[in-house]
């Protein structure tokens, strides 16, 4: 008898946990072997633990226990250990997701081994070369086999680029699926509660951590005014990542009444509160997706971004510092529109469609 494919999934950072659940659960189904990696890019049990408690995940098989570092020592660290992990347990195929370092370094390795590598969420673009994620989704897509995409735009990118048609499935966002699993079940009374949130007034939710908004020192200044004027209009609660917390404390971000700095949150907690908000004000990629789904009005402090269908299909507006408070003023005025599209296939079905392509490409359904 042969054995079973062996299929290793690559995880790290926290957007990757809510994206890689679906695709896990749905591969069950399927006569292969999984393997379940977490390279330890992200390790604070907020930041990690807590989506494997509430997503259903099955603990890692694999920790490689990375840590931060700078871009070369994280990504050549992930790469070190996932090229003795690959070489000892030959796997049929890798399956990285979104565009955070672990999946490059994984892509990267598992392309010099010869060993197919499936990219979920491939093709998106902000056209931003100042962004780390861009690089990593450019390199990551031309070292993939199957190109596995969530959005009609992705699919023309890749085609630009002289992607293999045949290589690209349109498959929907599995991070939707996650979400339409729990969102019966957000408390955003509850959370609000919790963190101290009269939820009987609007609020807004914030979560700011991109290089661009959190790094640089004027720019950081700049970042605090905005939020403060947003906070002059109504409660400001955000679960504030690690990166940039120092420099947003040192430059008085929690210095006013209204803005309440949290923890970062677990998956649940979070989208129970982002469910209850007046308007959420992010640089995350994944939340601009979700509050697309939830209709929450979603204001991204970005210039650009990978996800423009958030905009035409979603809640989502870009902002700029300067801009944000007289948006949200205007969001607030007019409120939360009563129905909205959803993006095409964000429908809670794509773990089972990305599972059925990485199921043929094994050759274990016909
Ligand atoms: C990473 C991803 C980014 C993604 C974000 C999601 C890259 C290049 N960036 O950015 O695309 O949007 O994750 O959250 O992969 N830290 C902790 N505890 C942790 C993890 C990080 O304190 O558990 C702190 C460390 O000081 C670290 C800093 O956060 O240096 C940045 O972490 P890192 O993983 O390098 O990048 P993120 O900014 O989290
Ligand atoms: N998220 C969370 N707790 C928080 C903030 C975000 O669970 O306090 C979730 C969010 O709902 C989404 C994912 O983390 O599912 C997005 O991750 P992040 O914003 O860190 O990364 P990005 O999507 O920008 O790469």
């Amino acid at each position: 008898m042969t054995a079973k494919p062996l299929l290793i999934h690559i995880t790290g950072a926290r957007p990757n946990f809510p994206k890689a659940a679906p695709v896990i659960a749905a591969m069950e189904h399927h006569p292969v072997r999984q393997m379940l990696v977490h390279t330890g890019q992200h390790y604070d049990a907020r930041m990690s633990e807590v989506f494997f408690a509430q997503l259903g995940l099955p603990e890692p098989d694999v920790n490689l226990g990375v840590g931060s570092g700078s871009h070369a020592t994280q990504t050549a660290a992930i790469m070190v250990g996932l090229e003795e992990l690959f070489a000892r347990e030959h796997p049929d195929l890798v399956v990285v997701y979104g565009d955070v370092n672990s999946t490059v370094a994984a892509a990267l390795v598992a392309a010099k081994m010869g060993i197919p590598v499936a990219h979920v969420e491939a093709g998106l673009r902000s056209f931003d070369m100042t962004m780390p994620e861009e690089i990593n989704r450019l390199l990551t897509d031309r070292l993939s086999n199957l190109l596995l995409v969530t959005s009609v735009d992705a699919i023309a990118h890749l085609g630009r680029e002289g992607a293999d048609a045949a290589a690209i499935h349109f498959v929907g966002n599995p991070m939707i699926d996650t979400l339409l699993q729990h969102v019966d079940s957000l408390d955003s009374e509850s959370v609000a509660g919790q963190v101290g949130v009269d939820c009987s007034q609007p609020y807004v939710v914030g979560t700011l951590h991109r290089p661009g908004n959190v790094d640089d020192v004027t720019n950081v200044r700049e970042l605090v005014r905005a939020v403060h004027s947003v906070a002059d209009q109504v409660r400001f609660v955000i679960p504030l990542h690690p990166r940039g917390r120092a420099r947003l404390e040192d430059a008085g971000f929690m210095n006013h009444h209204n803005v309440t700095v949290v923890d970062p949150l677990g998956y649940v907690e979070f989208l129970a509160l982002v469910r209850g908000a007046a308007a959420v004000v992010t640089d995350s990629g994944g939340v601009q997706e979700e509050t697309t789904v939830l209709g929450v009005p979603c204001l991204t402090l970005r210039p650009n971004t990978e996800r423009p269908v958030t905009i035409t299909h979603g809640t989502n507006q870009l902002v700029t510092r300067q801009s944000l408070p007289s948006v949200l003023a205007e969001v607030l005025a007019t409120g939360r529109q009563a129905t909205w599209p959803v993006p095409p296939l964000w429908d809670g079905e794509a773990g089972p469609r990305i599972a059925d392509v990485l199921a043929r490409h094994l050759g274990v359904v016909s």
